[in-house]
């Protein structure tokens, strides 16, 4: 009808250990949307080509070293260096995929005794996910799928404490928002449940609201 709001995109994120397979669910997921005609775009964080990326990547590859205050508030800014392209996307009826998000945000940093309020206060107002899928693996069979790399936070000992953070953040978000999937499995197995997740998300009465914000 005349003056009825068109319908907009979904925001999907996935979160997960390291090595769980985000980031081939997430170029998949967007592959089979665009073929069924969905409109879809990645996105990732931290996203290394932000003004803000560059001084995460030197920390991350142990170029540089930083207060965990003050890295994680460049991890919150490179989100915000984001937020309104992702927003307008999702206004134009694209969805967008992405991969890690505020809640890696707050897992790697609280794991090192920053307090989860404070953690939380930079991301609050953020474009809110509409669906979180969460990669479920054991730190151990995420090993077994290649060695760890030279960057931070690439250790076992880390993995399993931000498995703890990341099962705490589960509990605290909206009923059904936050889904758990077993990713200990083959990519299409993973990805069919994925798609069909994100199809129900689609056809939801929540595309005809606005997007929300994070934490409000
Ligand atoms: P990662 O997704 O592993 O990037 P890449 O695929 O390029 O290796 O992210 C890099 C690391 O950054 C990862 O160990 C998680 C960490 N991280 C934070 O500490 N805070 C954050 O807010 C985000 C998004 C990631
Ligand atoms: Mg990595």
């Amino acid at each position: 009808a005349a003056g009825a709001r068109q319908r907009r995109g979904a925001f999907i994120v996935f979160e997960g250990l390291d090595r769980s397979g985000k980031s081939t669910q997430v170029a998949r997921l967007v592959q089979q949307l665009n073929e069924r005609g969905v409109k879809a775009v990645a996105a990732r964080f931290p996203d290394r080509t932000l003004t803000t990326g560059k001084m995460i990547d030197s920390y991350l590859s142990q170029k540089a070293d930083l207060d965990d205050r003050a890295i994680h508030l460049l991890f919150s800014a490179n989100r915000w260096e984001r937020a309104n392209q992702i927003l307008e996307d999702l206004n134009r009826g694209t969805t967008v995929v992405c991969d890690r998000y505020a809640f890696s945000g707050i897992a790697f940093s609280a794991i090192k005794g920053l307090s989860w309020s404070w953690c939380r206060a930079p991301d609050i107002g953020l474009p809110a996910p509409d669906l979180v899928l969460f990669l479920r693996i054991s730190p151990s069979a995420a090993q077994s799928r290649g060695g760890f790399g030279d960057e931070r936070y690439e250790k076992t000992e880390v993995q399993q404490r931000v498995k703890g953070a990341f099962k705490r953040l589960g509990e605290s978000v909206e009923e059904g928002k936050w889904v758990e999937l077993e990713a200990d499995r083959g990519v299409d197995e993973v990805g069919q449940e994925v798609l069909r997740r994100v199809e129900e998300v689609l056809q939801g009465a929540g595309m005809d609201k606005e997007v929300g914000k994070l934490w409000t």
